[in-house]
């Protein structure tokens, strides 16, 4: 089966260490003065968003570090995929806003976008269905890892382990120096996603794995893997569908985040692609970042009824509580997070569609109402986030909380791929290797056991 290389059908240029950039210098010089000495660095400006200040040469200049715990204001790399805008509530992928996409779209054509840089023709995106449809089967000798597995194993534990675990499966697409390796590696990886995703959920229910089908859609095939069940036919509603379709593009990517970072990182040493997907499912799983719609939907079950919201709102606001407000707040969206509009009205129409009256919606929707007019949550920006109602869609459609962080993992797949290739593909990409501000002892000599007070 041919595999395009995957790289953006119209790249442009790349900025070089020495200024070879044939797009992305500005005219603006920014000037540093360190003690008696006075160093310029370059400006890069992007096509839209912030301008960067190149210190790729400040330690060479001099022998100081820039100090940025979190990478509040870092840009790691320059990237092509997503733009977000976290004032205006922005999210763009590959230059078109999430909110068209989520409507007019559908999560292959938005794979399809994310890893090559535009939407596919009729052609185009006929093709990459069936090649990913075709992908979807996993190794038989896979199903024997999970017998090692407890029943009652985290299925994120499960996946870390899995989806690690099919570089002992997939030698022919395990060198990243080969494009074409590369994309079948990718197209692997999104198809394999939902067969891995659903059989963790059957093993931790004890039944039979299901196959995938060939006749179903991306989101279709996954409900059928994760509800049918051997004895019956299984259905799958169209508007579980179309919810999982919007919930799986909703999630697909989102710039240099925790999880796509510590893939870049992992990429960067020229590790093997299922071993960076692996590392990036690890780094998702934190309740801080994809973990927070499990955390969202435990912490409503918890506050329970709306009476008691006022509680964990003060608790939330409590310094000296390490409670906070799962699903609310985020680095980058300082107004709102338009996935989190788009999810709230996804949950309305999906819990009215299945008929489903639950009280953690109501829970969600005041808790909202409240948080988003107290001054603290206000002087500090914060805004419910794609964390915060995903979960009360997912529960509605019959997912166990467990299995919220393998949903947003599984849909992040995309994104992760597309923001793995990139960064190969960048001329100037080299290994990961940031320093550190050290505080620790000055160098001294070692001391004899019976020298030891
Ligand atoms: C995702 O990066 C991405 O793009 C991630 C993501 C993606 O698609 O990849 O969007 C997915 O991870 C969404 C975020 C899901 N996480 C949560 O919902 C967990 C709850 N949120 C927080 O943990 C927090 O808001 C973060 C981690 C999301 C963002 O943390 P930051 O940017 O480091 O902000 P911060 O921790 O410095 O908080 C700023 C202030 C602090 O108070 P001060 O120290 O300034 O007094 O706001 C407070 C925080 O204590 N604060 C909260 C809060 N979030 C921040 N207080 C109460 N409840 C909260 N949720």
């Amino acid at each position: 089966m041919k595999f395009p290389t995957g790289q953006a059908k119209h790249r442009q240029g790349t900025v070089g260490l020495e200024g070879q950039e044939r797009n992305g210098m500005s005219d603006k010089k920014a000037k540093l003065t360190v003690g008696d000495r006075e160093i310029e660095l370059k400006v890069f400006s992007g096509s839209v968003g912030p301008e960067v200040i190149d210190v790729r040469a400040l330690y060479r200049d001099t022998g100081m570090f820039t100090y940025d715990p979190g990478f509040t204001s870092t840009a790691s790399c320059e990237s092509k995929i997503t733009y977000i805008d976290g004032e205006a509530g922005i999210l763009l992928y590959r230059g078109y806003p999430i909110e068209q996409l989520a409507e007019k779209s559908d999560f292959m054509e938005v794979c399809y976008l994310l890893i090559y840089g535009d939407l596919p023709n009729k052609t185009e995106k006929k093709k990459f269905v069936r090649e990913i449809t075709y992908h979807t089967m996993v190794h038989e000798q896979l199903n024997h890892f999970f017998n090692g597995f407890r029943r009652d194993a985290h299925p994120m534990a499960i996946m870390v382990g899995v989806v690690g675990a099919l570089a002992a499966f997939y030698h022919d697409s395990t060198d990243i120096t080969d494009p074409r390796q590369r994309m079948i590696a990718s197209y692997r990886l999104i198809a394999k996603m939902p067969t891995l995703a659903a059989m963790a959920y059957k093993y931790s229910t004890g039944q039979p794995f299901i196959y995938p089908r060939n006749d179903l859609s991306y989101a279709a095939n996954f409900l059928y893997m994760t509800f049918g069940v051997p004895c019956e036919t299984y259905e799958v509603s169209p508007t579980l569908e179309r919810a999982m379709d919007l919930i799986f593009t909703l999630h697909a990517d989102h710039e240099q985040n925790a999880s796509t970072s510590t893939v870049r990182l992992a990429g960067s040493s020229g590790a093997n692609p299922f071993a960076c997907i692996a590392a990036g499912i690890a780094s998702l799983w934190g309740p801080a970042h994809g973990g927070a719609n499990e955390a969202c939907l435990k912490m409503l079950g918890e506050i329970g009824t709306v009476d008691r919201i006022p509680e964990f709102i003060k608790r939330a606001k409590d310094k000296d509580d390490p409670f906070r407000l799962m699903g609310f707040g985020h680095r980058v969206y300082k107004n709102f997070d338009p996935r989190a509009n788009v999810m709230r009205e996804t949950s309305k129409k999906v819990l009215a569609e299945l008929g489903i009256e639950d009280p953690l919606f109501e829970v969600a929707r005041e808790l909202e109402r409240i948080a988003l007019e107290d001054e603290y949550f206000i002087e500090k920006r914060l805004y419910p986030n794609v964390d915060f109602y995903s979960g009360i869609i997912l529960k509605a459609m019959g997912f166990p909380t467990e299995m919220f962080t393998v949903l947003f993992a599984l849909a992040r797949t995309v994104g992760w791929v597309s923001q793995w290739n990139e960064m190969i593909s960048d001329p100037v990409q080299k290994i990961g290797r940031p320093r550190q501000l050290y505080t620790g002892e000055p160098q001294r000599d070692f001391v004899a056991l019976d020298k030891r007070g």
